[in-house]
């Protein structure tokens, strides 16, 4: 057993495995029509900085919205989950859970903090950094895949699975219905589950908060392409595309998008030469980010068997914040 302070880092993912993984998932996608590629590509080291620099943008409300909501309510989260382990899927900087953590150390019952991300560099800063803050916890990080490591989370004592930063909006529907049963699996009696999803709004609110006017998501999003070409000896010319946020009103998403302005053909040397080519106003689909309502969390996370103990808006009504404990529990 570590003692508190010191750090050990759990990998889940094989590099091999995981590298395989993100070929066959990026060969079928680039197959499709449009060309997507699975989001994971945006967080290199490079992507993450990036990504951080979005949450400080004027335009980027859902970081600052979330943490209204949890200056307000940390202090009541922890009392009712009594939690004695914090998960948190995604957790990037773990920057706003820093005010849970305050407020389960007030509360007196934290004793483990579980940070839990595919990209290693920042999983490991981040946990540093927190240990370093928190002597007296013990931080206990987990590099995985939360499509697929949800079983080998760390069990024991009450848990609070954290997915914050509206994340889970990045999923497909499909991916997002297994997640949430996923996640329904894993937790116990006394164990509980909170979501921050962003909500739906304004369209033209939304697409400025994915396209903003210092051009930092256009840059997080071609990101994708240069990490593309590193990681999969792919050829695209990053200045041969051009980011678009747009918001697509029947399937309630901003959907990120690579807009190539002149006519290319990629060839992705470690996909056996795939090639795909763009015409001039074709695109690559990077990401989605779905919008919700408050009913719809509360419908699907209950066709998961995930019972919703409450739900908190910041002033503006913009974002969510949802606790909920598996189904069959008091
Ligand atoms: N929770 C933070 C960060 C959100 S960005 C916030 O609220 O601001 C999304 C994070 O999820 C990134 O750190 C990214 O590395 C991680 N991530 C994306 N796909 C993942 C996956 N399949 N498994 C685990 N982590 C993933
Ligand atoms: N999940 C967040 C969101 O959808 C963060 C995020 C993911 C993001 N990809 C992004 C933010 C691209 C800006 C641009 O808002």
């Amino acid at each position: 057993m570590p003692e508190p302070g010191q750090l050990v880092i759990d990998v889940h993912l094989d590099p091999a495995d995981w590298a395989n993984q993100l070929a066959e998932q990026t060969r079928a996608g680039l197959r499709r029509c449009p060309p997507t590629i699975p989001p994971v590509w945006f967080y290199d080291d490079a992507g993450s900085v990036l990504f951080d620099e979005i949450t400080r943008l004027d335009e980027y409300y859902p970081t600052r919205a979330e943490r209204t909501i949890l200056e307000e309510t940390a202090a009541e989260i922890a009392r009712r989950t009594a939690a004695e382990t914090l998960i948190e899927l995604g957790s990037g900087t773990s920057e706003k859970t820093q005010l849970l953590l305050d407020a389960f150390t007030a509360h007196g019952t934290l004793s483990t903090f579980v940070p839990f991300d595919c990209s290693e560099g920042v999983l490991r800063s981040s946990a540093e950094a927190t240990a370093g803050a928190r002597p007296g916890l013990r931080v206990h990080p987990v590099v995985g895949d939360f499509h697929r490591h949800l079983g080998e989370l760390p069990t024991g004592g009450r848990r609070l699975i954290a997915f914050l930063g509206s994340t889970v909006g990045n999923l497909t529907p499909d991916e997002r219905t297994r997640f949430y049963a996923d996640v329904e699996a894993t937790l116990t009696p006394g164990d509980a589950f909170l979501l921050g999803t962003d909500l739906v709004k304004d369209p033209a609110r939304l697409e400025s908060a994915y396209d903003d006017a210092a051009g930092v998501t256009a840059a997080f999003n071609l990101n994708a392409l240069h990490v593309l070409n590193r990681e999969l000896g792919a050829d695209f010319d990053p200045e041969g595309f051009t980011h678009r946020a747009c918001w697509d009103d029947r399937n309630r998403w901003i959907e990120m998008r690579l807009v190539a302005t002149e006519a290319q053909r990629v060839v992705v040397g470690g996909l056996d030469d795939l090639e795909v080519a763009f015409a001039p106003g074709e695109w690559l689909r990077t990401e989605i980010s779905a919008k919700f309502t408050t009913q719809q969390v509360t419908a699907e996370l209950d066709r998961a068997g995930l019972v919703v103990d409450e739900q908190w808006l910041d002033p503006a009504g913009d974002f969510a914040l949802t606790l909920a404990h598996p189904a069959g529990q008091a």
